[in-house]
């Protein structure tokens, strides 16, 4: 049985992840942690993402380390903000506790953090911006895409969000932007992003191939956040069975397209 610590439980994201996680034979939810303060502290995770009384409470994140100390988990799931889930990677790699992160909107110094922290821990990693399966077929297809088409096509990348989306452009479109400035040896300065946020869109996102003569696009449109939070539920799996001391992973090992 994966023992599973959730933080940001009570968000969009965490509570999808909980009632997922309820739902699997080989998985146990044992924490849920949210913002230091929160007023649900207390309450039950289960009930909270609506899937019923699991009988773990949510506990406010001034209080990780002792929770994972006391739930002893094998794997803490981050879907939070950037400067919280630095914070809380610290924890966890100090209590020995493998982690999956899919909070974005890191700057290169927190991504450099937490890769610290997690090689100092020796703890198994997974992070990605985007645990869709089809967003993780779609960055391979734009990378191969940027091979054939080659140097002469210049590259846009136009992403489109719900309102309450904090970062921007999102972690998604900064990944296609590297994949594509990398096929192409180019800066990736030279890739145009477009962020658009309007309404309750999940997320959206369109890479464009262009010459004066031709356009060529890839796209990708998530329909429900369920399919990050299954994504998650693979990457809990992968990190336990093939994760890899002090290494950090991404979708793309755990779902085999490297
Ligand atoms: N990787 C993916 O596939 C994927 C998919 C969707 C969203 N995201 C990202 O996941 C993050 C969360 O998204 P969301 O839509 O669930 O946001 P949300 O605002 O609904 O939820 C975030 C939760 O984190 C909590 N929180 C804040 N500080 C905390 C702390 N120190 N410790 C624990 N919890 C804390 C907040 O109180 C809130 O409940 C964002 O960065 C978003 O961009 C990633």
């Amino acid at each position: 049985m994966i023992r599973v610590a959730v933080c940001g439980a009570c968000g969009r994201m965490g509570r999808l992840v909980i009632g997922q996680i309820s739902r699997q034979d080989d998985m146990k939810l044992v924490a849920a942690i949210d913002a230091p303060g929160t007023p649900s502290a207390g309450e039950d995770a289960g009930e909270l993402a609506g899937v019923g009384k699991l009988g773990v409470k949510i506990v406010g994140a001034d209080k990780l380390a002792e929770e994972l100390k006391r739930s002893k988990p094998d794997v803490l799931v981050d879907f939070t903000r950037a400067d919280a889930a630095v914070k809380n990677v610290k924890t966890a790699s100090e209590a020995g506790v493998s982690v999956v992160v899919g909070t974005t909107g890191f700057t290169a110094e927190q991504q450099a953090e937490i890769e610290r922290a997690i090689k100092k821990g020796k703890i198994r990693a997974v992070i990605s911006p985007n645990m869709s399966i089809g967003v993780n077929v779609f960055f391979k297809s734009v990378e191969g895409m940027a091979k054939m088409l080659g140097s002469d096509y210049a590259v846009e990348i136009i992403e489109a969000h719900h309102v309450d989306k904090k970062d921007a452009p999102s972690g998604t479109a900064k990944k296609a932007a590297q994949i594509v400035a990398k096929a192409l040896d180019r800066s990736e300065d030279n890739i145009k992003i477009k962020s658009i946020r309007e309404g309750d869109i999940i997320g959206e996102h369109t890479v464009i191939f262009s010459t004066p003569e031709e356009r060529v696009e890839v796209i990708h449109r998530a329909q429900s956040r369920e399919t990050f939070a299954a994504g998650a539920i693979k990457a809990i799996r992968h990190v336990i069975q093939k994760g890899k001391p002090g290494i950090v992973q991404d979708m793309q090992d755990v779902l085999g397209l490297r």
